[in-house]
């Protein structure tokens, strides 16, 4: 039998500093009353200038370790899921690697906005499952902050900092990844982007004016894909592995807005109370979102041995994906 790829300890890190929908009406026309009732967002931390991409990775990591009581020697792999990287060159996961003295491992970067996570999880599975690797450390991280253009109200609402991290180990008894999809569509990537800063445009102090080097959206036509999409890659790997909607335990769904969430558990015919939402504490982490909220799940108590648990993502790319465990 080959191996699974399980995951056996979870952690995450938002930093400490509220930006509350109180204190947006403050900075812009904007009102508490719109934001929750279009997204479901009360509030989102903030890193401020202290505090980096690699460094909340790092705390939600030490918790993830500790968890599953792997020592940072023991890893071979870190696969941090982000894109908001500390540095354009090395990936963030070096950098995280150096800090967690993790001198066993190779680090690498996967880019692929909110999927980052499961995406990483994805490259995890195929390294146990060829038996190459045995621990693997993944972790989705991003400081939106960042990249947000706090003049523009229909995308700074949205967003928030944070980390979450899991550590995923080989096992013969048929529990971890079951299936995982993931699929992208290149050429509606001006939805959801940040033109500026890069290679083709580098960067230029009058973008800061345009605003051309922070997130830019197309958000109505972004939620019209998530509704879709979300639902399709769900099914997917459900059938995959041979199971049935109903089996579903629990639904770990991207956290970028309630709406999408509970048009996904009607779609899905699943009750809210299967699905796990923390989006009005924390806002929108892309990549950090599915695995902040499968670690509040984890340490509430809520996985039990066996339980089929859908994690589903959408984002920047376009890019979606999708991945069904057995915990
Ligand atoms: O990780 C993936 C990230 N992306 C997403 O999740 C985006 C998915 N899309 C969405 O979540 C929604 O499209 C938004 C929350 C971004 C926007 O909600 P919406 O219901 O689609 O609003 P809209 O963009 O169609 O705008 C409706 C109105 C507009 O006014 P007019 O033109 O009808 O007068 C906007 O100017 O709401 C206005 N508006 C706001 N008003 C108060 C947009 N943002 C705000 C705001 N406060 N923050």
């Amino acid at each position: 039998m080959k191996p699974g790829a399980r995951i056996i300890g979870t952690g995450s890190y938002v930093p400490p500093t509220r930006l509350t929908n109180a204190d947006l009406e403050r900075m812009l026309d904007t009102s508490d009353e719109w934001i929750y009732s279009h997204t479901g967002i009360r509030e989102r931390r903030i890193a401020g200038d202290n505090i980096s991409t690699s460094d909340m990775a790092v705390e939600a990591i030490r918790q993830a370790l500790e968890m599953s009581q792997c020592s940072p020697d023991e890893i071979d792999m870190v696969i941090a899921g982000t894109s908001t990287s500390d540095y354009r060159m090395p990936s963030t996961a070096c950098v995280i690697q150096e800090k967690l003295s993790m001198p066993n491992a190779v680090a690498f970067d996967v880019v692929s906005a909110c999927a980052g996570f499961i995406n990483g999880l994805a490259v995890a599975k195929s390294f146990i499952e060829s038996e190459v690797y045995e621990k693997i450390v993944v972790v989705g991280c991003e400081k939106l902050s960042s990249v947000t253009n706090y003049k523009d109200r229909s995308t700074c609402i949205l967003f928030g900092d944070g980390a979450g991290a899991a550590v995923v180990t080989s096992d013969r008894n048929g529990r971890g990844v079951l299936s995982t999809f993931a699929k992208s569509d290149g050429t509606q990537r001006e939805l959801l982007w940040i033109p500026s800063g890069g290679i083709k445009y580098p960067y230029n102090p009058d973008f800061t004016d345009n605003g051309s080097d922070k997130l830019q959206m197309k958000g109505p036509d972004v939620y019209k894909f998530a509704v879709r999409e979300m639902y399709n890659a769900s099914v997917k790997v459900i059938e995959d592995a041979g199971l049935d909607l109903p089996d579903i335990s629990l639904v770990v769904p991207h956290q970028a807005n309630i709406r999408i969430i509970q048009g996904l558990a009607k779609r899905l015919q699943v009750s809210m109370d299967k699905v796990v939402v923390n989006l009005d504490k924390y806002g929108n982490t892309s990549s950090a979102s599915i695995p902040i909220a499968l670690d509040e799940t984890n340490r509430a108590g809520r996985l039990n041995a066996g339980d089929l648990v859908l994690m589903v993502a959408f984002g920047s790319g376009l890019i979606w994906a999708s991945s069904l465990l057995k915990w």
